[in-house]
Parts: structure tokens; sequence; C-alpha cells
């Protein structure tokens, strides 16, 4: 991947994002507590057709913007986008293409901007909120990532992000993850455990989706099964949904070419962007 990594200021934040290819934009919105790179198979894929943006979201990444304390909201994160596609040039409706924290940035980034999306994929998310037992336990991990660092989530979380198999036969790939979950900033970690546990529940906002829109889900996601995602997309209109064989809930990275396919054959069936 020719990963282009430009630095970008919003005012509030510098945002690191990688910006590759030509053609009608894609933005690639990363998962927690993660970075661009997760999107790495999509990136080298699909920048032969698309000019592909994958920012590192407020405090992750390259990007910073997090005072100790804050707590980043999933309507931030989105104002963020909104913001970085100003100051990139970008006035053409984009597809948003987000993994779990992405997806929930999806929620307000179409509420707020939705004329600037031209097709949402929703990869691994879900529509509603922490409960409140979810929610009291991210705000300890806040506490606990300031003190301890991030380390502390790769243990639980790591085996909960892949399937079976590629938990067997793919370590390096398992290690790239537990690496950028260990380089990620304290702040900007806790910062979107707090901004999580405080979003709203977005199922009821899901009719009102009047843009094309694709479900992928890994069929071995245990984060966010095939069975809630269904459901989920049940409640937007016409949307469809992918279900990734061999895949958990890193489904875009553990199998890059099904859902680069899955994403194409969506490309394909969307009404061609209007000229200037
Ligand atoms: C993610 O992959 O972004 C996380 O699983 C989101 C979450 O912690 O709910």
């Amino acid at each position: 991947m020719s990963d282009a990594l430009r630095q970008v200021s919003i005012g509030s934040a510098s945002l690191s994002v990688a910006d590759c290819g030509r053609g009608p934009p894609l933005l690639l919105v990363h998962g927690f507590p993660l970075d661009h790179a997760m999107w790495r198979g999509q990136i080298a894929a699909l920048a032969a057709r698309m000019r592909v943006m994958a920012p590192d979201l407020r405090g992750f990444g390259g990007s910073s913007g997090v005072a100790p304390g804050a707590a980043t909201t999933m309507e931030q994160f989105a104002d963020d986008l909104a913001a970085l596609l100003d100051a990139m040039g970008v006035a053409e409706p984009v597809v948003f293409c987000g993994l779990s924290m992405g997806g929930y940035i999806a929620w307000p980034f179409v509420r707020k901007h939705g004329a600037r999306v031209r097709g949402l994929i929703l990869c691994d998310t879900r529509a509603a909120a922490d409960a409140p037992a979810a929610a009291a336990a991210r705000l300890e991990n806040a506490r606990r990532v300031m003190e301890e660092g991030p380390g502390i989530l790769a243990g639980a979380m790591l085996p909960k992000l892949f399937s079976a198999k590629t938990l067997e036969t793919r370590p390096e790939l398992v290690a790239s993850v537990r690496a950028t979950i260990l380089a990620a900033q304290p702040a900007g970690v806790a910062a979107a455990l707090r901004g999580m546990a405080q979003r709203p529940d977005a199922t009821p906002w899901l009719p009102a989706i009047d843009c094309p829109t694709l479900v992928v889900v890994g069929a071995e996601d245990v984060l966010t099964p095939p069975d809630q995602m269904v459901a989920m997309a049940a409640g937007i209109p016409g949307a469809r949904v992918a279900i990734v064989p061999e895949a958990g809930h890193m489904a875009p990275l553990e199998r890059p070419d099904a859902v680069n396919a899955a994403i194409a054959e969506f490309l394909d069936g969307l009404p061609p962007l209007r000229g200037p």
C-alpha cells in the first residue's frame, strides 16, 4: 500500500489521514481502539477506482486533539470528519464506511451531515446504546487506561476480534492489532470510551436513512453478531447484507478480498455522482 499519509488541521485537532487514489470519495472510519491501518486491505484495492481517505480519529494514531479527562462523543467524531472533508476540499458526497465504533459515528454523521453521504457501508457495528452495566464498565476501563495504559484492553479484546481460523492461522495479523492497541494514546482511548458510554440509541433513526446502505458482518463476529446486524439492517430501508465466512469482528482486515468484493458490488450499483 502506498499509504500517502497527510496531516490536516481542522482547528481543534490535527488529523492524520491516508489519502490515496483519485475519483469519487470513500471515507473509511476505523474501530476502537485502532487507527487507519486496519483498512490497509481496502485502501490497497479500492484506491485504484476511488479517492480513499482513511483518517486516524481524534486522539488515535497520529491525530491529536484530546485534553486529559475529556469525552469524545460520536457526534464530535462525526463533526471532525465533516471538518476534515472541508479542509481536504471534498465537496462531493462520500461513501461513508465505518467499522464498529466507526459505525457508531455513522449515525450522527448521517443525521447532521446527510447531504454529504452518497452511500453507507456499516461493518460489524450496532445501533443500540450501551446497557448501563456496559457503560459503567467503559468508564472503569477509561480510568484504568489512564493509570495503566491501553494494554489493559488487549487481553480481553483480542480473542473477541477475530474468527477461530484467524486466531489459529494468522498470528502476525493478531500481533499487528495488539501492537496498535499497545501504542494507542491513553487520553484518546479513554476519551472515546467515555464518549461511547454516553452515545444514544440510534435504532429510532434507522428508518430515516435514505441513502443506499450495505451492512457487512463477519459470520463469526461475537461482538456484533450476524443475527443482530441482520435485524439492524431490516430497520434501514433497502439495506443489503453481506455475511463474510471465516471472519470475526475485524472482517475487513481478516477477509479483505471477500469484503472488497461486497464493497465493489455495492459501489457498482450506486447512482453516478453528478458533475459540478
Ligand atoms: C470497535 O471495534 O470499535 C469496538 O468493539 C466498539 C465497542 O467497544 O463497542
